[in-house]
């Protein structure tokens, strides 16, 4: 069976977008690696509706353009310079959450876990969460709210009770368990992050090969008691079997009481490459007055929206690590 032919016609009446049920169905099933065609596969497109569905497609776990050989061209270029803009902004931020999605896959494949997650998996207390198919997440923090209708600016999405953080900003989101309205302009995705998670990012580059080397940048997005924790399964990329061969990298990242702890539980030379250059906590309360990193004084940059950044740090990722503020 062909995995991108999941709900991928295109309905030129409504011009709105198939909701991501059948991926997320796919995922229940155990079969995590799955995505619509992106743009539509039968029929034509149209401009609002391919940006969107690349910036929806941009997180299927399995993500391609894919066309018949009859129809009108649908790839970036073909579009205006916004939406050909838009288009190459949503794969770049694709790229950059590469190293979270990787280690999805791995939990997928070690786990059973799902990769593109209903929210009721991780809010089964919430009934509200039950009928939810136009959201989802990654995993169990990153909330991804998307535009399914045409000719709007803005998006309602449900947040389940906790702290949200906007991913691109860390502005927080206290809900007590309700319906948002959020601006999403043609060049925006929502995407919200949960408290109380570590998301290993990388600075993306035009191809994945060239992108997996280069500096990650970990988001924190701490809970109301100042904790998170997060992960990261790294190989080469290529080869099989890598983790019944122990040639892969996982590391551990925890925060608890203003400190990060990056532990390498197992390394492999693929880490010894990359470093981490930025680190950001969303949910710092009080602006610290010291950054220390390794024990040595860093420099650092805090918000008003309590978001602590620590740059140019060029750590090794084979090697533990702190980061501490007082
Ligand atoms: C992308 O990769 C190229 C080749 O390695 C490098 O020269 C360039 O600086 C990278 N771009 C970014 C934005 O990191
Ligand atoms: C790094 O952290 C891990 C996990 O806590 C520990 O087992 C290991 O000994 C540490 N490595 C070094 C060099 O301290
Ligand atoms: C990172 O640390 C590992 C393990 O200590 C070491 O083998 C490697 O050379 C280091 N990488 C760099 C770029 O310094």
């Amino acid at each position: 069976m062909e995995l991108g032919l999941v709900s991928n016609h295109v309905s030129p009446q409504s011009l709105s977008l198939p909701p991501p049920p059948g991926m997320l169905t796919f995922n229940l099933l155990g079969v995590p690696l799955v995505g619509a065609d992106v743009c539509g596969f039968s029929e034509q497109t149209e401009e609002e509706l391919c940006v969107r569905w690349t910036q929806l497609g941009a997180f299927y776990p399995f993500t391609r353009n894919h066309n018949a050989i009859d129809q009108k061209p649908q790839d970036p270029p073909v579009f205006s310079p916004r939406a050909r803009s838009a288009m190459k902004q949503s794969l770049l931020l694709r790229y950059s959450l590469f190293p979270l999605l990787y280690t999805l896959f791995h939990r997928a494949h070690t786990h059973g876990h799902t990769v593109a997650r209903p929210l009721l998996f991780e809010f089964p207390k919430d009934v509200r969460t039950y009928g939810i198919d136009r959201q989802f997440l990654w995993g169990k923090s990153l909330m991804v709210t998307p535009v399914l209708d045409p000719g709007v600016d803005y998006v309602v999405g449900y947040f389940p009770q906790g702290l949200w953080y906007d991913y691109y900003t860390g502005d927080s989101i206290r809900s007590k368990g309700e319906e948002l309205r959020l601006k999403a302009p043609l060049e925006h995705i929502n995407l919200h992050l949960r408290e109380g998670a570590v998301v290993p990012t990388q600075r993306p580059n035009t191809t994945l090969f060239v992108s997996s080397g280069q500096p990650l940048h970990l988001v924190s997005s701490l809970s109301e008691d100042g904790s998170a924790g997060g992960e990261l399964f790294w190989d080469d990329g290529e080869s099989i079997d890598t983790l019944e061969t122990d040639q892969y990298a996982h590391i551990v990242f925890t925060v608890v009481k203003n400190t990060m702890t990056s532990e390498v539980l197992h390394d492999h030379v693929e880490a010894s490459y990359i470093t981490v250059e930025t680190a950001s906590f969303y949910g710092v309360k009080a602006e610290p007055t010291r950054v220390t990193v390794n024990s040595q004084d860093a420099a650092f940059s805090y918000r008003a929206n309590q978001v602590l950044t620590v740059t140019d740090l060029g750590l090794n990722l084979s090697q533990n690590f702190t980061i501490s503020w007082i």
